[in-house]
């Protein structure tokens, strides 16, 4: 899949295949999010990749989902993610302002994701206390966010949006998501 083709199809997704994620690809993933673009060149990202089942299911309980529809865009028992990867910060190596390392980091992430066919949705809404503890992270890890992986069950849409950004489901179920239109994120050359 080419670099163009999986940004336009990427859409977050909050319905998985129960179907395992192995460690090859999510190291692959991990690998090339490392490759990011990072402030410095400081790299101050870590990774957690969790695919044991029963650790998945811990992280289940400690995420929160698609807040403008909630609960409509929970995850049923039978469609939850294989797998998550834990963006961390060590601050021993940033103190502050990493969150454009980990933006850079989650979307090369989430991309190398697209393009391996796997859906990812990226979470923020997180209980951060209780994952640090349940991912082990050490003094000066921070828990920037988590992404949740799997194979898909559900193809989003995106469209230009008409009058709010909120994304919402239609009478089948299928969720669309509203766009800013490229005529009012773009100028050229300067603001009139
Ligand atoms: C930093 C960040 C945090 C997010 N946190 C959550 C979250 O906690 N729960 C959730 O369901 N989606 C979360 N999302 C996904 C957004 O809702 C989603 O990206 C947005 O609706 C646009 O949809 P799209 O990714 O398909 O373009 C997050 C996305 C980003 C970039």
């Amino acid at each position: 899949m080419d670099t163009i083709t999986a940004i336009r199809q990427r859409r977050t997704v909050r319905k998985f295949e129960q179907k395992p994620v192995s460690r090859e690809v999510l190291a692959q993933i991990v690998d090339c999010a490392r490759l990011a673009p990072q402030g410095a060149n400081l790299q101050p990202m870590k990774y957690v990749a969790v695919n044991d089942p029963e650790q998945v299911r811990k992280i289940n309980q400690m995420v929160r989902w698609a807040a403008y529809i909630a609960p409509a865009g929970n995850p049923q028992p039978h469609e939850q993610p294989a797998a998550y990867v834990a963006l961390v910060v060590d601050t021993d190596i940033k103190k502050t302002g990493y969150d454009i390392d980990a933006g850079a980091a989650g979307a090369t992430l989430i991309l190398a994701a697209q393009a391996l066919g796997l859906g990812s949705c990226w979470l923020g809404n997180i209980d951060r206390d209780d994952l640090s503890a349940l991912l082990n992270l050490r003094p000066g890890y921070v828990l920037h966010t988590m992404v949740a992986l799997g194979y898909p069950a559900e193809s989003p849409a995106a469209f230009d949006e008409a009058g709010s950004i909120r994304y919402f489901k239609d009478a089948s179920g299928r969720l669309h998501v509203p766009k800013r239109h490229l005529n009012d994120v773009l100028v050229y050359n300067r603001f009139e």
